[in-house]
């Protein structure tokens, strides 16, 4: 299975950085074929709302940066596993306009151009109440829905986790074998 494991952390070695992989060392046990991509890394601008991506026959943007290659990444996927600090309750900004910028993969119609990719979702927060800012991110789940994936799951990880070892303590290598499992 080709899985793309995408930080939308600026840390690229910070709690996502590093939970992530963790999913990049397993799947690799397993036999999948997998690319690390650093969001912050990349050259993604703001969605200009054109709409020029609705009359294209594939799923490409009018811009000219970094995201046409994520699209034509996501594409041939089978899967993604997307890492997001929790900023201000919510998703990161950066990985807010990764998701904005995933428009052409809706039809005019909004019917999907996606093959039903799997994705996983992990989430980091420093407040250690992991129920805090679910009602948030299950929203997201239904937006990764709604653009054409299938969404496998949310891992929330919460408290102040900056070591390896602490991760270990609370069973995240468990964890993300389990998801693994549900690709
Ligand atoms: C600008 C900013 C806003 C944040 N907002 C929240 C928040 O609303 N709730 C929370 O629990 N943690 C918040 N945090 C903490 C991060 O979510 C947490 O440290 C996260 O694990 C960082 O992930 P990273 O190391 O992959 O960047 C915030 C951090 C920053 C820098």
């Amino acid at each position: 299975m080709k899985i793309l494991v995408i930080n939308g952390s600026p840390r690229s070695n910070g709690n996502n950085g590093k939970i992530l992989s963790e999913f990049f060392r397993q799947g690799r046990l397993l036999n999948h074929e997998l690319e690390s991509i650093n969001l912050s890394e990349k050259n993604i601008s703001c969605c200009q709302a054109c709409l020029e991506c609705k009359a294209r026959d594939i799923a490409q943007c009018s811009q000219n940066d970094d995201m046409n290659s994520l699209l034509t990444k996501i594409d041939k996927a089978d899967a993604l596993i997307i890492g997001s600090p929790i900023y201000m309750w919510h998703v990161n900004a950066q990985t807010k306009l990764f998701i904005d910028r995933l428009m052409p993969f809706l039809n005019s119609d909004y019917s999907s151009r996606l093959k039903s990719q799997k994705v996983i979702n992990v989430y980091t927060q420093a407040n250690s109440n992991s129920e805090l800012y679910k009602k948030h991110l299950e929203s997201m789940s239904e937006v990764y829905s709604f653009i054409g994936f299938k969404h496998v799951d949310n891992l929330y990880v919460s408290g102040e986790l900056n070591t390896y070892d602490a991760w270990t303590q609370n069973g995240i290598e468990s964890k993300v074998g389990e998801l693994l499992a549900k690709l």
